[in-house]
């Protein structure tokens, strides 16, 4: 598995790729969450140390296939239309989830789940976003770059690039910035 592959608006997967080594997450979030092996074996190590600061963090979504990415692509357009979409999904095969190292991660704190936007300002959110790299994991998506990722702020999409992530985190690069440099 490259780890350091790029997925975006204009590197796409095949529509028929699959990750050879995905496994359930056994997220408590929700059932057959699947995700590449050494991703969740890295998030799994994460979250016990962050269990160790008082944190509970899971994975709310992990691998997407082409067709399921397709579903949540057509309906986002329907619901708010192609405008909004474009900033906020990815379209089929442009989607970092196909490749199982993207993990959407959510907090679990005072007796509710929180997902997505509701994650900005959390004391948890920002231990991930200081300790991920760590693990390997880069916050894909960040508030000052969306430009350059073609995405808005992120607060809750990690991946998993291994190795990679500590020169990411310590140079503030995106995938993007990182491969125009190479
Ligand atoms: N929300 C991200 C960009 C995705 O759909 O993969
Ligand atoms: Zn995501």
């Amino acid at each position: 598995m490259n780890y350091e592959l790029l997925v975006n608006k204009t590197n796409f997967l095949d529509k028929d790729y699959v990750p050879n080594n995905l496994v359930d997450s056994l997220s408590k979030y929700k059932d057959n969450i699947l995700l590449e092996e050494k991703a969740l074996e890295s998030f799994r190590r994460m979250q016990m140390d962050a269990k160790v600061s008082g944190y509970f963090i899971d994975i709310m979504s992990g691998y997407r296939s082409y067709d399921y990415q397709l579903g949540l692509y057509n309906n986002l357009i329907k619901e708010k239309g192609f405008n909004y979409a474009l900033r906020v999904i990815a379209k089929p095969g442009c989607s970092e989830h196909q490749t199982g190292l993207a993990i959407d991660f959510c907090v679990y704190k005072d007796n509710k789940c929180y997902i997505e936007y509701e994650l900005e300002n959390l004391s948890e959110t920002n231990w991930v976003n200081n300790n991920a790299h760590k693990y390997g994991f880069i916050l894909r998506y960040p508030k000052d770059k969306e430009q350059i990722t073609g995405y808005n702020y992120e607060p809750w999409h990690l991946r998993y690039v291994g190795d990679l992530a500590i020169y990411l985190y310590n140079n503030d690069l995106t995938l993007e910035e990182y491969y125009e440099r190479k």
